[in-house]
């Protein structure tokens, strides 16, 4: 089984700003860890980060056929893409919606997901655990889930 990771705009700027919301570690703390889960979990991993939409949703398209789910955390373009939504839609495959911080508690801009609405499942609050959550889910909704459809 093989995903994708896909982080969003300033991901690679964690631990170097706002430690106060996000934590002292890094983009490639984050990685280190992740990479850990996914070898947990028997699953292959590709990651990407980038600041700009465009080229997520070129990721997101190039994922077609080559991966089996996406993990992502589309950041701040999580309150604005359509495009990414409709990424997401257009390659149809199992993807689970991750965020650093608890972003229901935050400003009020915050609140909406459009990324969330092409995901089966969202971890939020929960740190870089919730990227080790979301391996497990995915893991658990391709074998159990999405197979059976
Ligand atoms: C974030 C939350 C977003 O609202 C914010 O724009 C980010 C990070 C998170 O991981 O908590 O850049 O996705």
């Amino acid at each position: 089984m093989k995903f994708l990771i896909i982080n969003g705009p300033n991901i690679n700027m964690r631990g170097k700003c706002e430690p106060d919301i996000y934590g002292a570690k890094t983009y490639e703390d984050l990685v280190d860890f992740v990479k850990e889960a996914c070898e947990n979990e028997q699953v292959e991993a590709e990651f990407f980060q980038s600041n700009h939409e465009g080229a997520i949703v070129d990721r997101i398209q190039e994922a077609y056929g080559v991966f089996d789910g996406i993990v992502i955390n589309p950041a701040a373009y999580t309150h604005t893409s359509i495009a990414i939504l409709d990424a997401l839609k257009a390659v149809a495959l199992p993807a689970v919606e991750v965020h650093i911080s608890n972003v229901k508690d935050r400003e009020d801009f915050r609140r909406v997901s459009y990324a969330g609405m092409a995901c089966v499942k969202t971890f939020m609050g929960l740190g870089f655990e919730g990227y080790a959550e979301a391996v497990r889910y995915l893991k658990w909704y391709i074998n159990n889930v999405s197979s059976t459809h």
